[in-house]
């Protein structure tokens, strides 16, 4: 039997999230670019001979039940396998925020796929597992390669982009106190910016080629940060104070380069030319931060996704 496996699974932040218009199954077409970074979860896969899938987790307000996308996961990935009695005990060392907006869930479920794949032997390649991993969630195929990433459609039509030389550093912060509901942020913004929504492939694919060829992003540069666009912020900050106040805050901050939300929020994050300079701001604002109830990470960019621990 194959030892256990160990997967790093990283969270990520959207550099650019725009909201092209509405898909004919209901979702939002959109138009990213998503970064990795180094703030991970870890799950560990066990075999077990018993033919049952189990998970626990260190965090106890977490359901380990068959909702957890980890456990869907792995019910996808040995359903397909078609050896229905392949069995693991799974465990989540949980770091990332939950609904936070920084594709924790997503990150963990694609760490499932990547580490069951290994531990059963499947020898699925990247991109069966990002169809897969499509089939679950949308930012989730994003997630077995990371990185750097232009996504589009729903999230699952994915470009890689060079990897990021920057040292740029993540001053991330977050209310652990506060969760935004990712489908309320999107029918919030369909609500108020439908009559502004593009209509038809060839408006969407237009946006799309704008996103690729701009200057901002080939290649990332410390003189020209990404302008970090975020349409669902424009939707959530006004009706989330918590949101409003990090933005605030980090907008305060001596020396950063640009500040944004991630994913449909709450998690608010400024980028700094290194993680040194992040790391000294997040420490010269320690006070003001917990004033405000804010929790705060210091993190790097990751040129890659989910990924076997050493
Ligand atoms: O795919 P995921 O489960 O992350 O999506 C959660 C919800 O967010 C969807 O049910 C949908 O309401 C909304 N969503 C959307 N368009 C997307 C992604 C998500 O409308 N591209």
């Amino acid at each position: 039997m194959m030892a256990p496996v160990c997967i790093s699974a990283p969270a990520k932040i959207n550099l650019h999230l725009e909201v092209l218009g509405l898909r004919d199954d209901g979702f939002h077409e959109l138009a990213m670019v998503m970064q990795s970074i180094d703030l991970t979860d870890e799950l560990e896969c066990e075999n077990t001979a018993d033919g049952m899938l189990s998970l626990s987790c260190n965090q106890s307000g977490l359901s380990c039940g068959d909702d957890n996308l980890i456990m869907r996961a792995a019910r996808l990935l040995r359903e397909r396998s078609g050896f229905g009695e392949l069995g693991a005990r799974m465990h989540l060392n949980k770091r990332i925020p939950i609904g936070a907006g920084l594709a924790g869930g997503s990150s963990d479920g694609a760490a499932a796929l990547v580490g069951l794949n290994t531990l059963w032997g499947l020898g699925l390649g990247a991109s069966q597992l990002e169809s897969l991993a499509a089939d679950l969630g949308s930012d989730m195929p994003f997630c077995i390669a990371g990185g750097t990433q232009l996504c589009f459609g729903r999230g699952e039509r994915l470009e890689v982009l060079p990897e990021v030389s920057v040292p740029m550093g993540v001053l991330l912060v977050k209310d652990p106190s506060i969760s935004v509901s990712t489908p309320w942020a999107y029918a919030e913004c369909k609500r108020e910016r439908f009559h502004h929504y593009l209509v038809g492939e060839s408006a969407f694919e237009q946006r799309r080629e704008a996103l690729r060829t701009s200057a901002w992003l080939r290649p990332l540069q410390i003189e020209a940060p990404p302008p970090l666009r975020n349409d669902l912020q424009a939707v959530v900050a006004p009706q989330n104070s918590s949101v409003r106040k990090a933005l605030e805050l980090l907008e305060s901050l001596p020396g950063h380069l640009r500040v944004g939300m991630s994913g449909s929020g709450p998690s608010c994050f400024a980028l700094f030319p290194d993680f040194t300079t992040a790391e000294q701001a997040s420490q010269r604002s320690a006070e003001l931060f917990e004033a405000e109830g804010l929790h705060a990470w210091c993190c790097s960019l990751l040129p890659h996704g989910v990924k076997l621990a050493a």
